[in-house]
């Protein structure tokens, strides 16, 4: 069938095999480009489909020569109906590493239940004996919890007052003010059960007891800081609270692991535009502010490019890993540069819809959202038919 988008809201409906493989050849071939990392060998991604955790992955496949096992939760395709893009990258990822003789094999299911981490640990022990390096890269609004059953709901609000603040509808371009009210306490404990750190550790302590951990096992659970402008609905808002908690859970981990030495940080990145940062009210804004700037100034930087520098330049350098003086890894130091930041305070100030195609990078917001879902990418024929049953090879 021919594919094109169908957007509704912050979501598209469909998203295109092609251009999902595009988007993967492309992030190998930037990966490739900058040379060998000499890092871990036998690497688990949870969240391995989009965004950072398939960043993480390519960057584990392509630059370390790992072996890898992906976990996500994407939709497979049905006859006339698109799988969702993670499963698209993910079948893309499979062909290109498998070609290039690299293991990789997928897991399509919660990464939140006791099952997928049985089946995870199942395949490790088959296939790979352990792991060196776990990336838990999830993004998820909801959470079964495992032992209770409790479907919880996380929920991006401020805390203690409402906010207002301008945002953007990326699509149209309009700029508008947005209220917000403040979070109950409620809505602060869901959220820090879905995006807080409780199933990261139950993750680790699950992979170290049935030992499929190697000994100097690493593991990167991924973080956002942000500006002062975005701060009231992110990092002092339910989602910061669940951030500070997944940043406190390494420091458990750590402790909880020392018997095989394994160590577990959090690596704060920078914004982005991926699913879910395009859900989240003033982000957008703040990210077309920041893409115009850093593209000025030759400091931008994708996904992969995070990623692939999180690995040669922090994690595997060498070296010590460098630390901030809260115990994290800093790779958005690039977007919290005082010069970037002082630019975006200012262009904030002004920000209309009137002004923000010109003083704001909408143009590549826009893109970057439909490349998430595979569209917009040069070498893909968008007009040709195309098989929507494109399988996961690992998975059925
Ligand atoms: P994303 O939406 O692109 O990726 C989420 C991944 O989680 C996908 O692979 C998806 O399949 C998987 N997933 C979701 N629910 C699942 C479940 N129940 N079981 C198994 N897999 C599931 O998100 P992202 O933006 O790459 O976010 C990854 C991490 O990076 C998050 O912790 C996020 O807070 C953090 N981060 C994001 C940004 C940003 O600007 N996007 C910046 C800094 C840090
Ligand atoms: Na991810």
């Amino acid at each position: 069938m021919i594919i094109e988008p169908r957007m509704r809201g912050f979501i598209c409906l469909t998203a295109h095999p092609e251009g999902c493989a595009q988007n993967v050849k492309n992030q190998i071939a930037y990966v490739k480009s900058k040379g060998k990392v000499d890092g871990a060998k036998k690497v688990l991604v949870v969240g391995a489909s989009t965004g950072f955790g398939l960043a993480s992955r390519i960057t584990s496949a392509f630059g370390c020569d790992a072996a890898t096992i992906g976990v996500f939760f994407e939709k497979e395709p049905a006859a006339g109906k698109t799988a969702t893009p993670g499963w698209y990258n993910s079948a893309a990822f499979e062909n290109e590493a498998t070609q290039a003789g690299i293991y990789a094999k997928s897991i399509n299911g919660d990464a939140f239940s006791n099952e997928i981490k049985q089946q995870t640990i199942d395949l490790i022990k088959k296939d790979l004996g352990q792991v060196d390096l776990v990336i838990y890269s999830l993004a998820s609004p909801v959470r079964m919890h495992p032992t209770t059953g409790v479907l919880h709901r996380s929920v991006l609000k401020p805390i203690g007052s409402t906010f207002t603040n301008k945002t953007v509808d990326f699509h149209t371009g309009n700029v508008s003010q947005v209220s917000i009210e403040p979070a109950h306490q409620d809505d602060i404990d869901n959220t820090v059960v879905v995006m807080g750190g409780e199933d990261w550790s139950i993750w680790m302590k699950a992979l170290n007891d049935a030992g499929v951990l190697a000994n100097d096992a690493m593991t990167i659970a991924y973080s956002y800081i942000g500006p002062e402008v975005t701060e009231a609905v992110y990092r002092k808002g339910t989602i910061g609270r669940a951030k500070d908690h997944l940043e406190s859970t390494a420091f458990e981990i750590t402790k909880q692991l020392e018997s095989i030495n394994c160590k577990a940080y959090v690596s704060v990145n920078k914004a982005l535009v991926t699913q879910a940062s395009s859900a989240i009210p003033v982000i957008p804004l703040y990210i077309s502010l920041l893409y115009k700037i850093m593209k000025a100034k030759g400091l931008h930087e994708g996904c992969i490019e995070q990623i692939q520098r999180l690995f040669e330049k922090r994690i595997y350098n060498g070296n010590d890993i460098p630390l901030d003086d809260k115990g994290r890894i800093r790779i958005d130091d690039w977007e919290m540069q005082e010069d970037v930041q002082e630019k975006v305070a200012e262009l904030w100030k002004i920000a209309e819809t009137e002004n923000l195609s010109e003083i704001g990078d909408l143009a590549g917001y826009k893109n970057d959202f439909l490349n998430l879902f595979g569209f917009g990418f040069e070498g893909v024929d968008y007009d040709a038919d195309t098989n929507e049953m494109v399988m996961v090879k690992s998975i059925n």
